[in-house]
């Protein structure tokens, strides 16, 4: 077996030097002023080491990540009913895209597309102000971090409110087919607020623990939730965790994983690792065009991959 380390950091020498960064995202102003040229890489194994390379300590805005965590809340609260709301098969369109809306009655394909992720926003807010759902899941992360320090950047969470038209189309075409129960601006406040949480790939790798592991911390050995559901939402992270490009990523990568549009990347190898990847020029789907490039490579250099044996 290679040497993890090793390998980590000739990955991280590489993506520092490639000219081939992808274009950052400008399309929410904050996220534009970002430096391409930052690449980091965390990965938290089964024995409970975590290895950094590159920029990995460094927060950066986690933005469509922040729906796999959402989401774990939702399925918390609601259980499978969340189904009835929001469908569970890839999209096959850009992540903002609200065309298949019309035909499908205001069910979203997926809990990530944006639309997806605003009726989960919409679950997380029953019973409770605005101010309370965002605490909920910032908690979520520091609990599942054991890091109090993660914080939700507000110029991010401003420069998004101010530009998302497209969001607010989406939340208002749903509350349209009866798919939002509470006030489009108020879903939205929750939806910006969690997409603008700062963290570092150290941070998110330790986050991602609970999926990579049977739902179970494996520092603590408490379990965060069921193993079927952990099951469940790596199957989601691997069919619609990319976007249109879900199909590509698991074919060249073949682990689940789920981007944002901030740069970041969490993938998990099921009972082996949980692995957070930046970089934050991004591909023509709006995913890390490094951060894919490189787990690609330590996929099939450690033989990674959901599809062995
Ligand atoms: O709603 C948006 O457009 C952003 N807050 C999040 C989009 C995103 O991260 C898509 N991921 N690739």
């Amino acid at each position: 077996m290679p040497d993890l380390e090793q390998v980590l950091s000739e990955i991280a020498a590489e993506m520092a030097s490639r000219p081939d960064r992808g274009e950052v995202a400008t399309y929410i102003p904050q996220l534009g002023r970002v430096d391409p040229m930052r690449f980091g890489i965390a990965v938290s194994t089964a024995d409970g080491r975590m290895l950094l390379a590159g920029d990995a300590e460094e927060p950066f805005s986690i933005q469509s990540v922040s729906k796999v965590f959402s989401l774990t809340l939702a399925l918390g609260e609601v259980g499978d009913s969340l189904w009835k709301r929001v469908g569970r098969e890839p999209s096959g369109n850009p992540f903002n895209s609200i065309v298949q809306l019309e035909h499908e009655n205001g069910i979203p394909r997926n809990p990530f597309i944006n639309a997806g992720a605003i009726v989960v926003s919409d679950v997380l807010l029953s019973g409770h102000q605005p101010r309370e759902t965002i605490g909920e899941i910032l908690r979520f992360l520091q609990f599942l971090t054991d890091d109090d320090t993660i914080f939700i950047d507000r110029e991010v969470a401003a420069s998004e409110r101010a530009t998302g038209f497209r969001n607010v189309a989406l939340a208002n075409y749903m509350r349209a087919f009866g798919n939002l129960l509470h006030a489009p601006d108020m879903v939205l406040g929750v939806y910006f607020h969690q997409c603008a949480i700062a963290m570092s790939c150290r941070q998110l790798a330790l986050a991602g623990r609970f999926l990579a592991f049977d739902g179970r911390n494996p520092a603590t050995g408490l379990s965060v939730i069921s193993p079927g559901r952990a099951r469940r939402i790596k199957a989601l992270m691997l069919t619609c965790g990319h976007y249109d490009g879900s199909g590509d990523f698991a074919f060249r990568v073949g682990i689940p994983g789920k981007s944002g549009v901030g740069g970041g990347i969490l993938a998990v190898v099921p009972g082996v690792a949980s692995i957070a990847v930046w970089s934050p020029g991004l591909n023509e789907n709006g995913n890390s065009r490094l951060g894919s490039i490189a787990l690609e490579k330590l996929a099939r250099a450690m033989d990674w991959s959901v599809f062995s044996g």
